[in-house]
């Protein structure tokens, strides 16, 4: 059981957030990874539409015989957790429970950028404040973020410009800001630009992974020595994922293949 591997998904390159993450604290770990880059964005989507292609993702996964599952993207996260969890006989986590705790740590005064359907699903607002019921959630939908870095426009003018109108629409002070969206992360910088620093960018994959590293120790799960390779998967155009993906992680994808879940 501990050899098998970490299954990690997300609808495209935003999951690449929680596998840097994981790497930090869990170098032994051998990760699977689904990129759905043919049905990306999923932010638009319906929960039913969400549940089915997560589903679909978890079966393909435990066809690579994955120990434990994570949900690597929010909007799958808010609206397929729950499903995965009752269908699955394997450990399932998400990021937004692991979100919600480290932004009640910094301030009364929370905002929560993510997709529509993120937001739509209040699943930070209620983790929110299951936590801390006098905090102040504030949440703002960004749709265009996605596309704009799977097409790799993270240090674009554009993007800049983007950025600046849904920040200046949430129109309260804020402490803290969520990045609610595995993809936002890559904005970090840009987003830090803008803020001036002044408000705690919460990535909410630094958390996961810790959580990750806890169940697999009391599960006894852990592995002390990787021997195989991570493997990544993805839906259409590996090329666009390979190029963007090894620029922000780092290191190269060696084995990246694509395959096509509805055949
Ligand atoms: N990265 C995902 C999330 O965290 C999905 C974004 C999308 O495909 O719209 O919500």
């Amino acid at each position: 059981m501990n050899r098998k591997a970490i299954g990690v998904f997300d609808s495209g390159l935003g999951g690449l957030t929680v596998v840097k993450e994981l790497k930090k604290v869990l170098p032994n770990e051998r990760i699977v990874y689904f990129g759905d880059t043919a049905r990306v964005p999923y932010g638009s989507k319906s929960k039913e539409v969400i549940v089915r292609y997560s589903k679909e993702i978890a079966k393909f996964l435990k066809t690579q015989d994955v120990k434990m599952i994570v949900i690597a993207c929010n909007t799958a996260s808010a609206f397929a957790l729950e499903e995965l969890k009752k269908e699955l006989d394997i450990p399932v986590i998400g990021v937004i429970e692991a979100g919600a705790r480290m932004a009640v740590e910094i301030g009364e005064n929370i905002g929560v950028i993510g997709t529509k359907g993120t937001v739509s699903s209040k699943a930070y607002y209620n983790a929110i404040k299951r936590i801390k019921l006098g905090a102040n959630v504030y949440q703002k939908a960004c749709p265009l973020f996605v596309p704009l870095i799977e097409e790799g426009m993270i240090d674009d003018p554009i993007t800049e410009e983007i950025v600046k109108k849904y920040l200046n629409e949430i129109d309260v002070m804020i402490d803290s800001l969520v990045l609610g969206c595995t993809h936002y992360p890559l904005l970090t910088k840009v987003i830090n630009k803008l803020t001036n620093g002044k408000i705690k960018l919460i990535n909410p994959a630094e958390e996961t992974a810790k959580e990750v590293k806890m169940i697999l120790k009391e599960l006894h799960m852990e592995n002390f020595k990787r021997e195989k390779e991570d493997q990544y998967f993805v839906s259409d155009e590996p090329e666009n994922f390979k190029e963007l993906g090894e620029l922000f992680l780092g290191f190269e994808l060696e084995d990246l293949k694509e395959i096509n879940l509805e055949k």
